[in-house]
């Protein structure tokens, strides 16, 4: 429940990246002796995550934002369908298991709120690893009949979750993997700063072209996952839309600057400092004329529904395409029902910027999508309700107290769903 109209103000600590924490706990399952990792955000993907290492047999154990994984006791290289279906992304568990294991077996992603979910890049890079597939009945089985070598990769499209699979399932292969068109996003650097921090030979991550020397073993190590870049923007924005001033503190500003020249020309003023962000927000922010999203080092996708409700109250028309996913306008309509002007047609969407939005009840679409809806509300006049609170559990750790925290008038009530 959101009670809008209140510039926010003060200061937000940052918590730790869920692409990365996902990938990195995958990781884990690499290495011998204990894996210990700070930063981790309390999240339900990040909890779900943890049941698959502890499905496999690992004892992993979350204290605060501290977890432990010790691979000794693994038993299984199955993840079932009920914990795959938990966290789309448990695919990333396939490269981690077959590079401990030799096989695996895991249920084939259906779709989600996005649109299809493929991982044909995935198969056909782990292919030349020496990786057989075989499906029956939903179930994807894997297996290495004569070890998992090196290779010469090249991705047809940077997908992020393709390069950390093939990461993973490389730095205990034999020989050296060569991945060109690799994704450059900031979380792969992360995994493969950890994966480099367990004794994994890789370089050139963040660049197109990463290479990987298979090492005999990895041993755990102690590492600190970076910042949330994408909740960072979200709290960002729910600034910027109230009119308000925010500190943002554990915050990296490089993995930001794809972002921070958009949001600069809605008007908002920046202040980087080392470790924190301020961001001083206009009366009325401006319209930006393009926003395209694209893989890293472009505009990033997770970041358009928030930029979408930022524009929603912008001073003019700014105009959106979306290129990474197919189906990522589904916050639109509930932005419609708070009294935004946007048409959609194909990629693109046009916002019409308007005075004010007006508080509605809505229920969120997807975890971006969800924000949006947050960030709609905290700068409309009036209630807003937004349900289906779950999808934003897996991305922000506590959410509605760290708005709290400032000034934002939101709580959550039992009676969610
Ligand atoms: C990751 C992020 C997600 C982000 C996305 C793009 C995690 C846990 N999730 O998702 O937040 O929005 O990157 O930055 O890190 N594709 C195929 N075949 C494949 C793989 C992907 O066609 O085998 C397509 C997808 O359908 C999508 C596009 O490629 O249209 C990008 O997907 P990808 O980069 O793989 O995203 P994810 O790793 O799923």
């Amino acid at each position: 429940m959101i009670e809008g109209g209140t510039p926010l103000e003060g200061e937000i600590f940052l918590h730790g990246a869920k692409n990365s924490a996902l990938p990195i706990l995958a990781a884990a399952l690499l290495c011998d002796g204990e894996t210990v990792l700070e930063n981790c955000p309390r999240l339900t993907d990040v909890f779900a995550a943890c049941r698959i290492l502890t499905h496999l047999g690992c004892r992993c154990v979350m204290r605060e934002h501290c977890v432990t994984v010790d691979v000794q006791t693994l038993k299984s290289h199955t993840v079932p369908e009920t914990l795959m279906q938990e966290m789309r992304s448990s695919i990333i568990f396939l490269g981690a298991v077959l590079g401990r294991t030799g096989s695996c077996r895991v249920s084939y992603p259906g779709g989600c709120e996005l649109g299809p979910r493929p991982i044909d890049m995935h198969l056909e890079a782990l292919r030349k690893m020496g990786v057989h597939f075989s499906v029956c009945g939903g179930q994807l089985d894997c297996t290495v009949p004569s070890g998992l070598h090196g290779a010469r990769i090249h991705l047809p499209f940077p997908s992020v979750g393709a390069t950390e699979n093939v990461l993973l399932t490389a730095v205990l292969a034999s020989g050296r993997t060569v991945l060109h068109n690799a994704a450059r996003e900031p979380e792969i650097v992360d995994l493969a700063s950890f994966l480099r921090s367990c004794g994994a030979r890789i370089s050139g991550d963040g660049e197109g072209t990463i290479i990987i020397e298979g090492v005999k073993k990895l041993t755990g190590s102690h590492y600190t996952i970076m910042p949330d870049r994408i909740a960072g923007i979200t709290y960002l924005g729910a600034a910027a839309i109230t009119g308000g001033t925010v500190c943002l503190r554990n915050v990296h500003a490089k993995p930001l600057e794809n972002v921070l020249p958009a949001l600069e020309q809605t008007g908002c003023r920046l202040y980087p400092e080392p470790d924190r962000l301020h961001l001083l927000a206009p009366r009325r922010l401006r319209a930006v004329s393009s926003i395209r999203t694209m893989p890293h080092p472009g505009f990033p996708t997770d970041a358009q529904a928030i930029f979408m409700a930022m524009l929603s109250v912008a001073d003019g028309v700014s105009v959106i395409e979306e290129n990474i996913f197919e189906n990522r306008y589904r916050h639109v309509d509930a932005l419609v029902k708070m009294g935004a002007k946007i048409h959609v047609s194909g990629r693109i969407a046009v916002v019409t910027g308007v005075r004010t939005l007006s508080g509605a009840a809505v229920a969120a679409t997807d975890l971006r999508g969800g924000a949006a809806m947050v960030l709609a509300g905290l700068g409309a006049q009036g209630k807003t309700e937004v349900r289906q609170l779950a999808h934003l559990d897996r991305g922000y750790e506590a959410m509605e107290t760290v708005l709290q925290g400032i000034g934002a008038h939101i709580y959550r009530t039992e009676t969610d769903e």
